[in-house]
């Protein structure tokens, strides 16, 4: 007789309906055998608005009046949020040293860098940026802003405040963390004010291409292990956007583990000398659609 624990099971109707209502909204796919994770992820949500099935939970997100915010949490629940600075330092320092000189000659006459880190969890990611451009001394005096989005407002409250842990700091070298944090607390690191004042962050599903909190086009994007949870055609509608978004010449920056085989003929590979990064080609490459 199995374990009963009081609370109800997803039968596998709920499960598609639910599993299809979240890929729609944000284009992240709970594959097949993950009936039993979503199920456990969602528990914590029936119980707090008092609801006895999945079935009156679908329900719920569809047609209740609070269902916006509470589509929100249930995406909250079901999303990995994992991040720390400095992640795959192989990339950052061909980023660096390779893309940056690049950038710097391009954009000499503006002296302007706009760096979008879309999908970006708590904000280590944008912040190591802003720490790389810093730390690379060659935009002394530059208009430089760098915007972090995601679709969760929750790491968006801890981005903003720039609070961190031991965790965070994991891949941090000890000179790093004297030079670009302060001490506020016993195993506590705040992200130095000037540099906080480099980088910004806003709301955004990148599956609306229609309210990108962006106001100009963007020189590169790190767009890290946010693809990984989405199916071919929800990464290729992420993909014309960041192209979109992105200057000529700009370029995109995507996880270890990810690549564009088989989702986008648009951007062109560029070999550095350390890393393999995409590159939207200047005017006359690409598609572009
Ligand atoms: C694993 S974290 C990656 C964080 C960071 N880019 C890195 O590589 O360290 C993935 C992030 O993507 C966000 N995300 C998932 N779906 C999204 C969507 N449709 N629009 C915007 N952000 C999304 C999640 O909320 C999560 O914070």
């Amino acid at each position: 007789m199995p374990f009963d624990t009081g609370r109800p099971e997803m039968t596998a109707e709920e499960f598609r309906l639910l599993r299809d209502f979240v890929y729609a909204y944000c284009g992240i796919l709970v594959r097949d055998d993950m009936k039993y994770v979503m199920e456990r992820r969602l528990w914590p949500r029936l119980e707090a608005l008092g609801l006895t099935d999945f079935s009156t939970y679908y329900r719920y997100l569809r047609f209740d009046a609070q269902r916006r915010s509470e589509l929100e949490t249930a995406v909250e629940a079901l999303t990995t949020h994992e991040t720390y600075f400095f992640r795959e330092p192989r990339q950052l320092k061909a980023f660096s040293e390779e893309v940056l000189p690049v950038l710097e000659r391009r954009n000499a006459r503006t002296r302007r860098l706009r760096i979008w880190s879309a999908g970006c969890s708590s904000g280590e990611e944008a912040y190591t940026v802003a720490m790389l451009l810093l730390e690379s001394g060659r935009f002394e005096g530059w208009d430089l802003e760098v915007y972090g989005t995601d679709i969760s407002r929750r790491v968006l409250s801890v981005a903003r405040l720039g609070e961190y842990g031991p965790s965070a700091l994991r891949s941090t070298s000890p000179d790093k963390l004297a030079r670009y944090f302060v001490h506020v607390g016993p195993n506590r690191v705040r992200v130095r004010d000037d540099i906080r004042a480099m980088v910004s962050f806003g709301h955004h599903n990148l599956r609306d291409v229609d309210t990108v909190p962006l106001t100009s086009r963007v020189d590169a994007v790190f767009c890290r292990n946010v693809l990984i949870y989405f199916d071919a055609p929800a990464r290729q509608r992420v993909l014309r956007l960041l192209y979109d978004k992105l200057v000529p010449g700009g370029y995109l920056m995507l996880g270890h583990s990810e690549n564009l085989i088989n989702l986008s003929a648009d951007f062109e590979l560029v070999h550095l000398r350390g890393d393999l990064v995409y590159r939207r080609p200047e005017l006359g490459g690409g598609g572009g659609t």
